[in-house]
């Protein structure tokens, strides 16, 4: 019988029993001195140091989260183990709800209407359709790519940017380090998706920020490492950006000291853009675990190079 071993800090319980529903034939424990046998999987997130290395040889260590750069930090998971990062479907549908809901929010100007009202001012403001708002994603994975494909649907011209070349219905679509600048020039939404790698770590600095549309708006649901937080903060002070969504963090939670936490145009949410859908990721891990014993590839194996 093959093992499969839930280390997670929260909800531990909860995941321990879905996934000995979805995979009755399979040994599903929290303790792993209570095996059997040698332990086949492991489902985390961010484990101790050491914890994974202690499990023996495993076949493949299960992500809970999509973004997996935790996971790969030095002995947190042995060189030779396999990770398969979460690409389910409840993540996809939070992150295009939170991120159309973001866009939108601006795109109707209703955040400068609240404060209209609580001054009690009567203060319409220039509108405009959607056609006229460009829009870029960057990075169009399995989060990316359907935010790029429902804003082009609602109208706005839409540009995404990943790393390789991309073909996306009604999508202006760029590739590469070069295509950067192309890709965010004179946007008014520029909408942040990116994984945390080495390549993309400080990528939202002053020159990326300062090519966007005078007044436009960075909503940021990839990581807060991607952003240079003083060049946000500069460009939102000098009104070059007109506000700041922000649901992810260098440190997190923010520290209270942070300027972010004040600034009246900077808008927190405190990492909840896709929360993790626990019984629609044991779906999805429980059928590419299935996939494996029937000897098939694995689908979202971490490519440990390029760090996503
Ligand atoms: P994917 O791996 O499916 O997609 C990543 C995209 O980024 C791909 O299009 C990829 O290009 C592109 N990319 C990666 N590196 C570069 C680069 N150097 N230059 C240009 N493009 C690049 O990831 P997901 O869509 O599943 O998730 C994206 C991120 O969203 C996660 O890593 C995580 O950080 C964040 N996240 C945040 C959540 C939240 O609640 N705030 C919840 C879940 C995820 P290519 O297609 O060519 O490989
Ligand atoms: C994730 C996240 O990467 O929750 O899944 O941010």
């Amino acid at each position: 019988m093959k093992t499969l071993i839930v280390m997670l800090r929260a909800n531990a319980s909860e995941w321990l029993e879905l996934l000995k529903q979805a995979l009755p034939d399979h040994e599903v424990l929290l303790d792993p001195s209570a095996a059997r046998g040698a332990i086949t999987y492991a489902l985390a997130g961010k484990p101790p140091a050491g914890a994974l290395a202690a499990l023996g040889r495993i076949e493949a260590l299960f992500s809970v989260n999509a973004g997996v750069e935790a996971l790969l930090q030095p002995g947190t998971v042995p060189d030779d183990v396999p990770i398969v990062r979460l690409a389910d479907g409840a993540l996809a549908a939070g992150m295009l709800e939170w991120v159309l809901a973001q866009t939108l929010a601006w795109h109707c100007n209703l955040f400068d209407y609240r404060a209209s009202q609580v001054e009690m001012r009567w203060a319409p403001m220039p509108e405009r359709v959607s056609s006229e708002r460009p829009v870029t994603v960057l990075g169009a994975g399995h989060l990316g790519a359907p935010v790029a494909q429902a804003l082009a649907r609602l109208g706005f011209p839409v540009r995404a940017w990943s790393r390789t070349p991309k073909e996306l219905a009604g999508v202006d679509c760029l590739a590469g380090r070069e295509a950067l600048h192309p890709a965010v020039a004179r946007a008014e939404i520029l909408i942040n998706l990116l994984p945390l790698t080495e390549e993309t770590d400080g990528l939202l600095d002053q020159q990326v920020l300062g090519a966007l549309a005078r007044g436009s708006v960075l909503i940021n649901g990839g990581r807060g490492r991607h952003v240079v937080d003083e060049a946000l903060l500069a460009l939102l002070d000098k009104g070059h950006l007109r506000a700041a969504v922000l649901d992810v963090f260098r440190e997190e939670p923010l520290p209270l000291s942070h300027p972010f936490w004040r600034h009246p145009r900077v808008f927190i949410s405190p990492h909840v853009a896709a929360p993790t859908h626990a019984a629609s990721a044991v779906a999805t891990i429980a059928a590419n675990i299935r996939r494996h014993e029937a000897g098939l590839p694995m689908s979202d194996i971490v490519d440990r190079v390029r760090g996503y």
